[in-house]
């Protein structure tokens, strides 16, 4: 007679409440997919409630829900946060939220500063604040941030969003630490170009060229979402039980 091995899968994540920002499209929306596939119970975040419910419906599994909210509110954040963990504290947060506009230092501005610091550097802070809140993260909780090889890579005509996300990989070092005591992981994911809509934005105002500039510079293309949920995952799950404070780069090669 044989036994029936039981099926092991270290990134199973059967039973996590998990809390995915920027699950309206692209990053966002793939992690979202897979974490449902893996088990998650997830809150789906992002400003446009429509295309959340779209999200949504792509998921496997029960227990998700909508939760649209503009994490540029950095004040509200937390007690937000707060609000939602009443279902029930969160093992993880998948921070997939943000912004990029291609504009050249000539025509820096502190508003378009503030928005895109807001946006990307600033919500992920007031996340961190709000997940370490009491009754707010599981004993045991994970918080994975996004930076960008526009953060450790020249970045042209891009600089504060390369700040922004330079940002973030300081973020989650200090972060990593500060959150210890409180049982909670801090990594960090730096993806090169994924073809994302944030991507066919920058995309329209690019020559022919320009674009396969930037398709080159991946030596095995850009990237898809999924490419960048995967690592999310691992990151979330028990696979990475032993990392915070880690910087994973995935870039098809870029900084190879
Ligand atoms: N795509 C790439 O090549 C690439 C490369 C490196 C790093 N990244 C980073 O990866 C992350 C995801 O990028 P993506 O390509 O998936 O972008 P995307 O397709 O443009 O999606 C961005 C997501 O962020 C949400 N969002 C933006 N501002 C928000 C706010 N104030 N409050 C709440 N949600 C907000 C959007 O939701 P709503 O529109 O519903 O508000 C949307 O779901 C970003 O942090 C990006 O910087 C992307």
């Amino acid at each position: 007679m044989t036994i029936p091995t039981p099926s092991y899968n270290p990134m199973d994540l059967t039973g996590r409440r998990i809390l995915v920002t920027g699950a309206s499209a692209g990053i966002g929306r793939a992690t979202a997919v897979v974490l449902a596939r893996l088990g998650a119970r997830l809150l789906l975040n992002g400003r446009d409630a429509g295309r959340l419910e779209e999200t949504a419906g792509r998921l496997e599994g029960q227990g998700h829900a909508v939760a649209p909210f503009d994490l540029s509110d950095l004040e509200a954040v937390p007690g937000w946060v707060k609000q939602q963990a009443a279902d029930g504290p969160f093992d993880g947060i998948a921070h997939c939220a943000g912004i990029q506009t291609l504009r050249p230092i000539r025509i820096f501005s502190a508003g378009f500063f503030d928005e895109v610091m807001h946006a990307n550097l600033g919500s992920a802070l007031a996340l961190a604040r709000g997940l370490r809140q009491k009754g707010c993260h599981a004993e045991r909780a994970a918080m994975v941030l996004i930076s960008s090889t526009a953060a450790t890579a020249a970045s042209p005509g891009n600089v504060v969003y390369a700040a922004s996300k330079g940002g973030i990989i300081a973020a989650t070092k200090g972060l990593a630490v500060e959150l210890l005591s409180d049982g909670i992981r801090v990594n960090c994911v730096v993806p090169s170009i994924v073809e994302t809509e944030l991507i066919e934005r920058g995309k329209q105002k690019l020559t022919g060229e320009q674009y396969e500039h930037l398709r080159r510079l991946q030596p095995m293309g850009f990237g898809h979402p999924d490419d960048i949920a995967h690592m999310i995952a691992y990151l979330l799950a028990d696979t990475s039980r032993w990392m915070t404070g880690s910087i994973v780069t995935v870039d098809g090669g870029r900084t190879a």
